[in-house]
């Protein structure tokens, strides 16, 4: 994922945004501080990702999750969250939401 503009601070808000539910520019306005029209390419490519160690989009795993997969079986089948192991949280958070 190559990002344009956001800085790591607000790029955490976004993770963060997303784990407590955020799936969208406008959820990202409501739930951060965020300038969402400046950095509104960032934001959505930040929003379609879960796992930039193993290039995991939220689609990927949304529809799995919508098949009844597990956060284990997700994890063996996608990659996702084994190698640096931060986007867990949100793997988990989609998972139990599966969206
Ligand atoms: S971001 Fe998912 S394992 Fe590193």
């Amino acid at each position: 994922m190559k990002l344009e503009k956001i800085q790591k601070p607000d790029y955490l808000k976004v993770r963060h945004a997303m784990i407590a539910g955020a799936r969208t520019i406008e959820d990202v306005k409501v739930m951060t501080d965020l300038d969402t029209v400046e950095y509104e390419n960032d934001i959505k490519a930040i929003l379609a990702s879960i796992c930039g160690c193993k290039g995991t989009s939220l689609e990927q795993v949304v529809t799995l999750a919508t098949e009844g997969k597990t956060v284990e079986e997700i994890k063996e089948i996608t990659g996702t969250a084994t190698a640096c192991g931060r986007c867990i949280h949100l793997l988990e958070a989609v998972v139990a939401a599966k969206k």
